[in-house]
């Protein structure tokens, strides 16, 4: 009979995933943390957005996207004409960095299995990358506003990440034309 508590294993499940992520304790991070913050979204979704880290608002409810970023995000969505079993949104780490920073090289790598799980149990048709993070995590893009497809077929998508928005005005316009471009990709 196999051993169905490899690690392995547990990592072809939601709930097995979810364990492993609330008892890792593979850097710092989980230290300071009010909550870890998993996922949010439907498991067999079409598109899958690929956020940073969780902010404040995120480590107290433990919900990715649920403070001012995540205002621009259901926006996206939207305005994407995304139902609601046909997306996801996922962080490249699980935990808050401290102060918000960015998250380190390290901390991306010691978490990236937990990401790939859940996108291998996703299987979407499309991965929205939101920003630099995302790109560094995941490891390939054709960059700004541009889709690469990968061997398995996925479009992979690097858009700006809703809180550059935020910072930048002007930046709202060339996203939503990046989303007009592609609609093509999430279209029923
Ligand atoms: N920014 C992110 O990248 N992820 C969140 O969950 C919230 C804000």
């Amino acid at each position: 009979k196999p051993d169905v508590n490899t690690k392995e294993t547990i990592m072809e499940t939601f709930p097995g995933i979810e364990k492993l992520i609330l008892d890792c304790k593979r850097c710092d991070l989980h230290k300071t943390v009010t909550n870890k913050v998993i996922s949010k979204g439907s498991t067999h979704p079409k598109v899958v957005f690929i956020g940073e880290a969780p902010g404040k608002n995120e480590d107290e409810t433990g919900i990715p996207f649920c403070g001012r970023a995540g205002k621009l995000l259901d926006k996206m969505i939207d305005y994407m004409k995304l139902k609601e079993e046909d997306w996801a949104v996922i962080n490249t780490i699980k935990c808050r960095p401290p102060e918000n920073r960015t998250p380190t090289v390290k901390e991306i790598e010691i978490c990236r299995p937990f990401l790939t799980a859940q996108l291998n149990l996703m299987n979407p048709a499309v991965i929205i990358l939101l920003g630099n993070t995302a790109e560094k995590a995941f490891g390939e893009s054709a960059g700004w506003g541009e889709v690469k497809k990968t061997k398995d077929g996925k479009n992979i998508l690097k858009i700006f990440h809703p809180a550059a928005m935020i910072y930048k005005r002007e930046r709202e316009q060339e996203q939503y034309a990046f989303l007009d471009k592609y609609k093509y990709l999430w279209a029923d």
